[in-house]
């Protein structure tokens, strides 16, 4: 397995391009389900997670094709995917392959809503906590489907097509947010959306799925009303960028000290995180070409944080932002209401030297003044990178194991490092 050496110390000065966000390329793959017609996906990360799902795809009947380079075209730019379900061959999406990626679960809204069914394995837990479908499963029942759970299978049948109606989310659910948008497209009658996830990301696929022939009212906030069609057609669609990557890189920066351009990112995506990061003591200035965050001199001033849903602090960037507090000049709490139990990296972070308490859903981050490198394990794909940003700033050598993680969430990691000053290196298995 690979392995990411650093050796911390070096600011980081430079430009890093933002990929296309990983959350976003997911659904967007999966919407291909929905119609016969092809739906070219541009600037689609080229990510482990991506590459998994075409298989998963494949396996449904989705022809995948990636356009080649051409002249002008830089490695930098995402993958342009053209995804082709003219005739969907399988209905059934085994557990070998759904329990390697949560997100493919989700092909169970575009199945049952095309082919009037869909048997797909339940994904199970994963590392960060137990995580239920019960609220996507939920909103098909209230489109008309029937749902039975059969040998660790969910077998949905709405025979005669779906139909138009009421979805309250209890919870904000990205996922289920997902799964309702992508079955009430294909539905008869109008549906409505309660408490529908405001994630940039759900209102990129509501866009693609505008471009693909959809009626949907009300993107980007709380209360979606889609008017189901007979047919959706092929589309163009290019994936947002990764708001989750850039607030890693953002933060890093902070964290090893220097001036980095983040390219082709807006704030309105991560304004709740770039709030805090000023706070900490680092300057955000948005341009056009991006965001630039820097920190000279001054020392990192210790921030309290509570995850929340969009347009609140992402949990996918708590792990990051306890990498950065680890060296405040004082105490800050950190919060995480989204999920049971996402506090691996605390112990990872330990070994650095961190001094962190977990109290209740809550860890207390006492900073201190040097980090040192150490041997150290990722669990899941954003603890990982906290990883990283701790070994950014820490004394010596830090070897990071298990990078897999890593490669599901961030492209070139190493190289956008690299190209701002930081020692880091792959070593191949
Ligand atoms: C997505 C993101 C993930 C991010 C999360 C929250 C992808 C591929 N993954 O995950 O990176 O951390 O949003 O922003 O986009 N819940 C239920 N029942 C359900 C579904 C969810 O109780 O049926 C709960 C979850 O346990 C969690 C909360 O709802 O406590 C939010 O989860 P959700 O937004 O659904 O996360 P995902 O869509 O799985």
């Amino acid at each position: 397995m690979d392995r990411i050496k650093i050796v911390g110390g070096s600011p980081l000065r430079g430009s890093i391009p933002i990929s296309g966000a990983k959350n976003a390329a997911l659904p967007l793959m999966i919407a291909s389900l929905l119609t016969p017609g092809t739906l070219v996906l541009e600037n689609v990360p080229r990510l482990s997670d991506v590459r998994m799902l075409k298989r998963i795809l494949g396996n449904h009947g989705v022809d995948v094709t990636v356009a080649g380079k051409r002249i002008g075209e830089t490695g930098e730019d995402g993958e342009v995917v053209r995804l082709s379900a003219a005739a969907i061959v399988d209905t059934v999406a085994p557990y070998e392959l759904v329990s390697q990626m949560r997100a493919s679960f989700w092909v169970v809204a575009p199945l049952l809503a095309r082919m009037g069914e869909a048997k797909v394995s339940l994904p199970g837990g994963c590392a960060i906590g137990t995580r239920p479908v019960d609220l996507l499963l939920m909103a098909l029942e209230k489109l008309g489907a029937s749902i039975e759970i059969d040998a660790g299978y969910v077998i949905a049948r709405a025979p005669k097509g779906l139909t138009g109606g009421e979805i309250d989310f209890p919870k904000v659910t990205v996922g289920g947010t997902h799964t309702a948008l992508m079955a009430a497209v294909l539905a008869r009658g109008t549906t409505l959306i309660r408490n529908a996830a405001r994630e940039p990301e759900v209102t990129d696929l509501a866009e693609c799925l505008v471009k693909m022939g959809a009626r949907i009212k009300g993107i980007g906030t709380a209360e979606l009303e889609v008017e189901g069609v007979a047919n959706l057609h092929g589309a163009t669609h290019r994936v947002l960028p990764d708001r989750i990557e850039a607030g890693t890189y953002a933060f890093a920066a902070a964290m090893a000290g220097g001036d980095v351009m983040l390219e082709g990112i807006a704030p309105h995506h991560l304004q709740a995180a770039l709030d805090k990061l000023e706070q900490a003591g680092a300057e955000v200035i948005a341009t056009n070409e991006g965001i630039r965050v820097r920190r000279n001199g001054h020392g990192i001033q210790p921030v309290d944080v509570t995850t929340e849903a969009f347009p609140g602090f992402p949990t996918d960037l708590q792990a990051q932002f306890m990498a950065l507090m680890t060296r405040a000049e004082g105490t800050s709490r950190i919060t995480e209401t989204i999920f049971e139990n996402r506090f691996m990296h605390v112990q990872e972070l330990a070994r650095f030297g961190a001094r962190i308490r977990l109290d209740g859903d809550a860890a207390i981050v006492e900073g201190i003044q040097t980090l040192k490198g150490a041997p150290v394990m990722a669990t899941d794909l954003r603890a990982s990178v906290s990883l990283v940003i701790a070994a950014l700033a820490a004394e010596g050598e830090t070897m990071i194991n298990r990078v897999y993680h890593l490669d599901r969430g961030f492209e070139s990691l190493e190289a956008k490092l690299s190209r701002c000053g930081a020692n880091v290196e792959r070593i191949r298995a």
